[in-house]
């Protein structure tokens, strides 16, 4: 220990005596979709001065660079759609001349800024576009409140770029502070220290001592309010959701204790989850201190709160070790899929789990079987190069990864995993990590310690799913799967064993209903269970889908109105691609979309467009 201290004050000195010698010995990985090129100049530190105009739909002001310079005479960062106003150099802001590469539909523009040998600041002035892709600007009417308007980002994987020059490869890690304007009745949150309520001034100050990567930065704007429900731990949301949501949450401060117990000191101080409007494009997304969270979460009984168990859990795997590029998502993934199922079994039990498991496999079986179909690559490595990194987003980085993660805890034990992973962590605290440095640590201080046979590369650089996959079986299933068979054999809805099933018992009865389903036998499920208005938004969605299959009629209206609110990427893409199975449904789905569209955020609206051939009237 005091080795280690005089370590980090030998080196604090080194910095605060020269600054201008500073120079970074960091290996970067060379990432696919970053122009930036750290190994020349990289920044250490933003300082962000932003006006939130909801009038215009514009964020504008100044972003002030702390830069460490290897003598390089330019610096590079990512853009897209950013209209950069004028760039200086220093305290003394000497106006600086700077160029923007070629617009690329993905991946922007690179802004190549010239500096001096010893430049360790730049000020870049700027303001976003309609092109923001990572801003959504919500109308009062577009929020559970329906009187204020609401601003929300979202950063991962590239869409950083299009809210603030920076340079966007996960492997690029800075501290940040920033002060915003925003309209007075409005409050303001980052993935930073936040205030817990309004201000008269309607100016916030926010800091992130941790350095993190771009994708990290977050910022939610709108009639927000703050509740504790822990030491460490609360919920920001609209009013008219508060309540709801502290009451869906209760359980965040044992996850946080669980998850500490597992795998070590949670290393961002307090951990919050915003409950943002139902457009949020994902379940939940990992800003560090302050989860963004889906609304369709709030099911009023607590349980679909694994998800905040996923979310935490990235303050480990993610935030704390991340993956070094979008080829590496697994390493996030993956890892924080069996972290979270670690967390809920220790809060919600082994059987409870156990069904996620079993849920986990089924979802990864039928991307395979679709990947394989395709074409598309199904090995956790994977080879986004040229492509949008979104496109790696699938079953494969979670469920195969957290497969092979269950695969190693079951070769050596859990003690052993839970020593190797705490260890794991701590070793690569607040660094990058790449698939290939990874597998090195595995080897030498897993599977060779502990003298292992494990299919590593098939796991990792091959695609499919290795024989050797280890498959959970849950036993609360095994009376669900007995239900219906004797529904099939005719027994009464009325008469099967549903009484204590929680939502993923009813997630497997629906899932598992016969393909060839009759509309009037769904109708007959509907009136015994009530599927179609179901307030569980997992199972209503898996309904959906039979409905849509069966063309079951009487749910259409509420698949509308669902369609019209969520836009839940994992919830509406499957919606639409059952939709467009026949030509009406096709014609149906376009209809709805047409109206739908304006609620969704980019993120879902672009693959949306894909699938359906949308072209903007
Ligand atoms: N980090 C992801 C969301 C993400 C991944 C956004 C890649 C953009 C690009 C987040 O942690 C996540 O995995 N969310 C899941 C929920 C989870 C319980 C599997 C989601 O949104 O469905
Ligand atoms: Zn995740």
């Amino acid at each position: 220990m005091k080795k280690l201290l005089f370590f980090a004050s030998a080196t604090l000195l080194l910095q605060c005596h020269s600054p201008e010698t500073k120079t970074d010995n960091t290996i970067y990985v060379k990432d696919p979709h970053s122009y930036s090129q750290p190994e020349k100049a990289v920044v250490k530190h933003l300082a962000l001065d932003l006006k939130v105009d909801f009038e215009k739909q514009e964020l504008s002001g100044k972003a002030v660079y702390d830069i460490q310079n290897n003598n390089s005479n330019e610096i590079i960062f990512d853009t897209r759609n950013l209209n950069i106003q004028k760039i200086t150099l220093g305290e003394d802001e000497k106006e600086a001349s700077f160029s923007l590469s070629k617009n690329d539909s993905i991946f922007g523009q690179a802004l190549t800024i010239n500096i001096e040998k010893n430049t360790s600041r730049v000020n870049i002035y700027y303001s976003t576009t309609k092109g923001a892709e990572a801003l959504q600007w919500l109308t009062p009417q577009q929020t559970a409140g329906k009187t204020q308007p609401f601003l929300f980002t979202q950063g991962q994987a590239i869409l950083s770029r299009t809210w603030f020059p920076c340079q966007d490869s996960p492997g690029i890690r800075f501290t940040y502070s920033a002060k915003l304007r925003v309209p007075k009745n409005l409050l303001a949150v980052m993935s930073a220290e936040n205030p817990v309520a309004k201000n008269d001034s309607g100016v916030y100050n926010f800091s992130m001592p941790q350095p993190v990567p771009a994708y990290l930065i977050a910022l939610s704007v709108g009639d927000i309010e703050f509740k504790k429900i822990g030491e460490r731990t609360g919920v920001y949301a609209e009013p008219v959701m508060l309540e709801k949501s502290v009451y869906e949450f209760a359980d965040m401060e044992d996850m946080l204790i669980s998850a500490e117990k597992l795998y070590g000191k949670y290393q961002w101080g307090q951990y919050d989850v915003i409950v943002l409007p139902p457009s949020f494009p994902f379940g939940g997304m990992e800003n560090p201190r302050l989860t963004f969270a889906t609304p369709t979460i709030i099911a009023g009984d607590r349980s679909l709160t694994s998800l905040v168990a996923h979310e935490l859990a990235h303050s480990w795997s993610g935030n704390f070790v991340t993956n070094a590029t979008w080829d590496d998502i697994w390493m996030n993934e993956g890892f924080t899929v069996y972290f979270e199922r670690r967390i809920v079994e220790a809060i919600y039990g082994k059987e409870y789990v156990e069904m996620q498991w079993q849920l986990g496999l089924q979802d990864l079986e039928a991307t395979l079987e679709e990947f394989q179909e395709s074409g598309e690559e199904s090995s956790l490595k994977l080879h986004l190069q040229g492509r949008n990194p979104d496109d790696g987003l699938s079953d494969i980085p979670y469920e195969k990864g957290a497969h092979f993660v269950l695969l190693l805890e079951q070769k050596a034990g859990r003690e052993k995993l839970d020593k190797f992973l705490n260890d794991y962590f701590n070793a690569h605290a607040f660094k990058t990590i790449t698939t290939e440095e990874f597998l090195k640590y595995l080897d030498a201080e897993f599977i060779k310690k502990y003298s292992l046979d494990v299919n590593v590369d098939e796991w990792v650089y091959k695609n499919g799913l290795p024989a050797n996959c280890p498959r959970v079986v849950s036993a609360k299933f095994k009376t669900v799967e007995q239900a219906l068979y004797s529904w099939s054999k005719g027994t009464k809805p009325e008469l099967l064993p549903t009484k204590d099933w929680t939502c993923h018992e009813w997630l497997h009865f629906i899932r598992n209903l016969p393909g060839n389903i009759s509309a009037s036998e769904m109708e007959i499920l509907d009136n015994a269970f009530h599927f179609t208005n179901s307030g569980n938004s997992e199972v209503a969605a898996a309904w959906y889908v039979q409905a849509i299959n069966s063309n079951y009629k009487n749910a259409y209206p509420e698949i509308e109105t669902f369609l019209m609110n969520v836009g839940r990427r994992k919830f509406v893409v499957p919606l639409y691609k059952q939709f467009v199975k026949t030509e009406e449904g096709k014609r149906l789905a376009l209809e709805i979309y047409a109206k739908a569209r304006p609620n969704y955020h980019s993120v879902a609206a672009i693959t949306l467009d894909e699938l359906l051939g949308y072209k903007l009237p």
